[in-house]
């Protein structure tokens, strides 16, 4: 991007709009060359003046002003970005038609084909690319939407709301009308013509009003959507017992699409998903892809409230909407399973990805004060971060406060669209709790670091902690204010039991769980009582998103692991342990040293797989090691490759020595029992195939026949997948092979499980490096404008596969760099993200760093770069 460099826009410049349109009445008139597009506008403003509408890769046909035809130059202008009508009165009706070509968007924002049906996309800022329009979320509207097209090839015409009328027209076509009663912003707009099957289900509210239920899909995917719709009605039950929130509608419909950006899209009664995101039978699913469906069925359902009712005033606010509703899917999630489990799960894609974020040059507040594109911040930390600090005032307020706050909030703001200083603020009114200080998690980005040092005194029984808080600058500021950190802390005595926590002066703590209030620079607490130095339970649970400092002897973590009531901690004193070993093991590398993983660990490992325990899910946790990607992040800056072998030497040594444990796990988990996917069963299997991989690795037997037959004798695609990714990544690559081939064969018109296959590709360990991954990308089944399919094999090997991308030579940073410039010109918002694990050079040692910042470089200099890949390599550059 050499000259007109894009411009930052910022949250301090807001200005409500001038003019609303209260009432929008859009006709769609689809022909296989080009789409008509009539928008009627009712108009309203304080007083007449200028109407600035954005639009974007439009053909305007015509412009007419409360019924008289306007003239370009006169009366208006047009350029690449706005249509400006020099003077409208304050109530008008402006008409305008604009003509578009959905077959030729590869971009999948607005309206666009995928796979022979019509669909649009509009979030955040996808409708100025239908027509022109006040295109921002504060501006809301009555929709009226009128469709017409061949009845043949699309009999399925949607749009949100309710279907008032539908009629044959001639020349073979036929309309539908569709009128949404709830005002809302254009970026919940939808429409999906197609041809199309459905499934129907009913559900009746808790104020008895009977809502229709149906899901839309591609006639060959008819025999995968009941789980989505078993989950949807559990979603909608469990959102009126625990929020109080009931449909407002008599029908809600879901419709599956291949080619979309993103998971999901809540739009008004008319949810549009990603195939991925909605697809599932035992046979094309796994477990891993059930339970995200079940979380995105809810949380696209939840937005109804949180997002839709009440919205956002502006994007900078986007956190509003999604980290609550995160918030709210996570609970749901939780309830439906194992609450360890699944917070084990969020914590480590937050500390693992999230602090990345936070730590890179992207980085931002999750109410970010500036974007060049807001495509860009629909980021883990707007997401995940963001459900982290509403989780945080839900502890400090406690459940029913929490929910007396959200009351409160949903009746203030019914029909409204607000800032996220609207939702603390009916926390605050509704519990009486002051979140003053606490409002700074809003506007600062960093992961707060916390560093704690203790002491005991033998003769008063008194227990001293030390706790200082610091953040590392990022691009909005350097100084940091303190920020409001709930520390849930447990004192565990010589027995391992829970000490009754009682703060020295004020002796009613008395608790077994204590949260401590952080909120200075450096605090100090003492708790008396104790007869022996306890071993501190720091932030239990995870109660903040804070990096922990405690120095823990392996031998502290041990009796944690073994002892602590908080099932999170445990675990996580098992990762802290592993990853002490695997980087002190990764410096030993770099030196040349003997290796020798710590006896302590092994025989931590041999006590869990002999222990009859009933969680499975929580064991097959407890015997997972830290990621690469985690470790990379524990160690900055990184020798990627010492780490690698560091983690690769343990993960042998431990396979080696445990074999006949890891065996007798493994057949003690694995049954003929028919799939049906439950907690236990999932559970199970996550247990049993984590076996299996260890298994492959021992170099003390040949247990490829386990693997073969596991995959050739499962009833599901989670014990198959299981078994082909252990072969995979193993030294039996001639097995894997034939079995990998066979498997393509099979399900070659699969395009989810083909997906599947790819990124087990791209994802080996094995894998010829670069030459390999273009070899998949070469492959039939690869194709660039589809993002499922790029995620699967870019994304996956550039993001996941970090010893091959991390390759010495630094192929990997350039053949990403091709990628990414290709991709650009078809898909800006996919290119962008691709951009990703480049941004991250200054956490990688020496060279390598390097090579990857060069890497940014010359994308940067490549010309007519898109907004989106712009701001994050330039931002990176920095
Ligand atoms: N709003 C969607 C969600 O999180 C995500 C999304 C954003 C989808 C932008 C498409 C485009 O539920
Ligand atoms: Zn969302």
């Amino acid at each position: 991007m050499k000259d007109a460099q894009p411009k930052a826009i910022y949250l301090k410049d807001y200005e409500a709009p001038k003019f609303t349109v209260l009432h929008t009445a859009l006709t769609f008139l689809i022909e296989e060359e080009a789409t008509e597009v009539h928008s009627l506008l009712s108009i309203q403003g304080e007083a007449a003046g200028e109407l600035k509408l954005n639009g974007q890769a439009l053909e305007l046909v015509s412009v007419e002003l409360d019924g008289g035809a306007l003239s370009e130059g006169s009366d208006f202008s047009v350029d690449d970005d706005f249509l400006v009508i020099h003077q409208i009165p304050a109530h008008c009706k402006v008409a305008i038609k604009t003509r578009i070509k959905p077959q030729e968007n590869t971009a999948l924002e607005g309206l666009y084909k995928s796979a022979g049906m019509y669909c649009t996309q509009c979030e955040a800022e996808g409708f100025r690319r239908i027509t022109y329009f006040l295109d921002r979320p504060d501006v809301m509207s009555i929709y009226d939407v009128t469709i017409i097209a061949d009845k043949s090839k699309y009999p399925v015409l949607l749009s949100n709301g309710n279907l008032v009328e539908s009629k044959e027209l001639e020349g073979g076509k036929h309309l539908a009308h569709w009128h949404d009663p709830h005002k809302k912003p254009c970026y919940l707009f939808a429409l999906v013509a197609g041809d199309l099957r459905h499934i129907e289900d009913r559900f009746t509210t808790m104020s008895g009003t009977d809502v229709t239920l149906r899901i839309y899909v591609e006639p060959q995917n008819i025999d995968k959507c009941d789980f989505a719709m078993d989950a949807l009605k559990r979603s909608m039950k469990w959102d009126e017992e625990r929020y109080g929130r009931e449909y407002d509608l008599d029908i809600f419909n879901i419709v599956a699409v291949d080619d979309f950006n993103m998971g999901a899209m809540e739009n008004k009664s008319l949810n549009i998903f990603n195939s991925s995101c909605v697809l599932a039978n035992s046979a094309t699913a796994t477990d891993n892809a059930y339970s995200r469906i079940e979380a995105i069925v809810a949380h696209e359902y939840f937005h109804n409230w949180s997002g839709n009712r009440v919205t956002c005033r502006d994007w900078f606010q986007l956190s509003l909407k999604e980290g609550f509703t995160v918030f709210r899917d996570s609970q749901f999630s939780s309830d439906m399973s194992s609450p360890v489990v699944k917070r084990i799960d969020d914590v480590n894609l937050l500390r693992t990805a999230q602090f990345a974020e936070d730590a890179g040059p992207m980085a931002h507040p999750i109410r970010p004060a500036s974007f060049i594109e807001i495509s860009n911040f629909y980021t883990l930390t707007i997401y995940e971060k963001g459900a982290e600090v509403v989780r945080m005032i839900h502890n400090l307020l406690g459940e029913d406060k929490f929910r007396e706050g959200s009351d409160l909030y949903f009746q203030r703001h019914d029909g409204q669209a607000v800032t996220t200083e609207e939702f603390v603020k009916a926390m605050e009114d509704a519990s009486g709790i002051d979140l003053t200080q606490f409002r700074n998690w809003y506007h600062q980005a960093g992961t707060p670091e916390l560093s704690v040092t203790d002491q005991f005194d033998e003769t008063t029984g008194d227990y001293k902690l030390f706790i200082k808080q610091t953040c590392r600058p990022t691009p909005e500021s350097d100084k940091k204010e303190p920020f409001h950190i709930p520390m849930a802390l447990g004192l565990l005595d010589e027995e391992g039991n829970d000490a009754q926590i009682t703060l020295k002066s004020d002796g009613k703590f008395n608790q077994k769980t204590q949260v401590l209030s952080i909120t200075e620079p450096e605090q100090e607490f003492i708790f008396s009582g104790f007869s022996a130095k306890p071993t501190p339970s720091l932030l239990r649970d995870f109660s903040a998103p804070v990096k922990l400092h405690y120095p823990y002897t392996r031998e502290q973590l041990l009796f944690l692991l073994a002892h602590d009531s908080d099932g999170f901690n445990r675990w996580d004193a098992g990762q802290t342990l592993a990853t002490d070993i695997v980087l002190e093991l990764s410096e030993q590398v770099q030196a040349g040293e003997p290796l020798e993983v710590d006896d302590r660990l092994i025989e931590t490992f041999e006590k869990l797989l002999k222990e009859d325990s009933s969680d499975k899910a929580m064991l097959c946790k407890m015997l997972s090691l830290p990621s690469l990607a985690f470790l990379i992040e524990q160690s900055v800056p990184a020798n990627v490759h010492a780490i690698y072998t560091a983690r690769t030497f343990v993960r042998q040594t431990l396979a080696n020595q445990l074999h006949e444990a890891f065996l007798s796990c493994y057949q003690q988990n694995h049954d003929d029992e028919p799939y049906n996917y439950s907690a236990e069963g999932t559970g199970k299997r996550s247990l049993k195939s984590l076996c299996l991989h260890y298994l492959l690795e021992s170099d003390q037997g040949d247990y490829s026949q386990l693997a073969i037959s596991q995959y050739q004798n499962s009833d599901n695609l989670t014990d198959q997948h299981a078994a082909l990714s252990a072969l995979a990544n193993s030294r039996f690559q001639v097995q894997a092979k034939a079995c990998l081939d066979e498997f393509y064969e099979k399900w070659q018109h699969e395009p989810l499980v083909v997906n599947l296959w790819l990124s087990m590709l791209a994802g080996s360990d094995r894998i010829d490096g670069v030459e390999g991954v273009e070899e998949l990308i070469a492959h039939p089944a690869f194709d660039i404008k589809n993002p499922n399919k790029v995620r699967s094999v870019i994304g996956v090997f550039a993001g996941q596969n970090l010893r091959h991308f991390h390759t010495q030579t630094g192929a990997g940073y350039e053949w990403l760099a091709d990628k990414i410039i290709l991709l650009d010109r078809l898909n800006p918002q996919i290119a962008a993200r691709l951009v990703g694990p480049l941004t991250k050079w200054q956490r990688i040692v020496g060279e390598g760093g390097q090579k990857m910042r060069n890497t940014l470089a010359r994308i940067e200099s490549t010309e007519n770069l898109s907004k989106d890949v712009y701001e994050v390599v330039s931002k990176s550059l920095v």
